[in-house]
């Protein structure tokens, strides 16, 4: 009897088969309604910023500006800003007429004060109100959080330190300052934090929680292979991305352990970090991690090759070319996806060229549930605080628009969280 004959037909996802999304990321602010005020100083100026990222993550925002602010910003950019009017003080008949004091009150549902200066904490911690914004404040029920930016003797003086404690006992909350240098030659902590971390502090204290109770794994940064005790074989990755995947994926209510390569960043707060420096030593702390966790994203920029022996001391010039053995390093995130019992498993694909074409190649190839494809060089993708991201999954794709690597984040797990919830048969493994 002849036999049949059983031909695989190979898995591929042709264009026409994939379900193309494009979208800005996720709005996790959406539709919250955010009165912003302003206070006076030099640092007044980055509240426009900060007006049109918390648009960016979908609130809607209205500004009131303290009689000092409109000394260093002027209304119109916020107007231009927030889509709305701006309302700089009590006795303006127009104004009023339009939308009273005491319903701009009511209409906020979270009022945020950034910069927020010694004079209005001192203000707003005795109960004054002398001015729109404080009146605002004790008309308002919505919860308060105020990022300071003052002088750094200002901050530490006393007198701040006590307001700012009946506030905090008040639970309002502070949000930084943040430690550096100021306007004025000197450095130290005041600073108004950046308004991406503010966006950041407000999603996590408001946003939806779309993890909670999820165990999320997450690698960052480069690994550094030792050729001697001086140097290393690395790349250009800064950790940044996948330090924005951990800070999101906190804010979103899970529990995230992050393995790190080398790098110069700060841990995000509620983030248990594990710092590894070789690929192998990474992949020993994320083996470690993977049977407890429930989506492990790989976002390191993993060496595929390691010098194959680490010379013991310095290597001293022959005046002849040198070869370097290196030997391949495992596959880590593939290691990870061939497990039986294996999480939900995400890799990032960074390109140089054909960036689409790679990336759902390295999907298959290495059998991820989704894949992060974006271009590197050129000024984009590694060492760029903004990014854009295709994400690649069986079946379907998603565009990200150029944004800070924080929302995309968000907009990352967003997908994720939509891919999870499918029907398990629709998953390839
Ligand atoms: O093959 P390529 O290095 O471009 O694949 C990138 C993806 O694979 C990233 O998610 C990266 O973290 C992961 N990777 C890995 N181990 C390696 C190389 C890459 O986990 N040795």
């Amino acid at each position: 009897m002849r036999q049949t004959e059983i031909r695989r037909i190979p898995v591929s996802y042709p264009p026409f088969a994939v379900s193309e999304i494009s979208r800005m990321p996720l709005r996790p602010l959406a539709n919250l309604r955010i009165l912003l005020g302003v206070c006076g100083g030099i640092a007044a100026y980055k509240a426009a910023e900060l007006t049109r990222r918390l648009r960016d993550a979908g609130a809607d925002v209205k500004v009131v500006l303290t009689a000092n602010a409109a000394r260093f910003v002027t209304p119109l950019t916020f107007q231009a800003l927030s889509g709305h009017p701006v309302r700089a003080g009590l006795w303006d008949e127009a104004a009023e007429a339009a939308m009273g004091h005491i319903e701009l009150a009511r209409w906020a549902q979270r009022i945020l004060i950034a910069p927020a200066s010694a004079n209005t904490i001192a203000r707003l911690a005795h109960g004054v109100a002398d001015d729109l914004l404080t009146t605002l404040c004790l008309a308002s029920d919505a919860p308060l959080a105020i990022a300071p930016a003052m002088n750094l003797r200002m901050w530490a003086h006393p007198a701040t330190q006590a307001n700012v404690q009946t506030l905090r006992g008040r639970g309002v909350v502070i949000l930084g300052p943040g430690d550096g240098p100021m306007a004025e030659p000197e450095s130290g902590p005041g600073r108004l934090l950046e308004p991406h971390q503010i966006v950041a502090e407000l999603v996590a204290l408001h946003g939806p929680k779309l993890l909670s109770s999820l165990r999320v794994l997450v690698s960052a940064g480069p690994t550094c292979e030792d050729i001697d005790p001086v140097r290393f074989i690395g790349n250009r990755s800064s950790g940044r991305m996948g330090f924005a995947i951990a800070q999101a994926a906190v804010a979103q209510g899970a529990e995230v352990h992050l393995v790190a390569g080398p790098v110069h960043l700060a841990t995000p707060a509620g983030v248990e970090r594990i710092d590894v420096r070789s690929a192998r030593e990474m992949r020993a702390a994320v083996m470690q991690q993977i049977p407890q966790c429930d989506i492990f994203i790989s976002a390191a920029a993993v060496g595929d090759y390691r010098p194959a022996e680490i010379a013991a001391h310095k290597l001293k010039k022959s005046g002849k070319a040198l070869i370097l053995e290196l030997s391949e390093n495992p596959d880590i995130v593939a290691e990870v996806a061939a497990l039986k019992k294996r999480p939900f498993v995400a890799g990032f694909a960074a390109e140089t060229e054909s960036v689409e074409s790679h990336a759902r190649a390295k999907l298959e190839r290495k059998k991820l549930d989704l894949i992060a494809a974006n271009r590197v060089g050129g000024g984009a993708g590694f060492d760029a605080a903004d990014n854009e991201l295709t994400l690649l999954w069986p079946g379907g794709k998603e565009h990200l628009h150029r944004a800070d690597k924080l929302t995309l984040a968000h907009g990352l797990l967003e997908r994720i969280v939509a891919l999870r919830a499918k029907p398990a048969k629709v998953r390839r493994r």
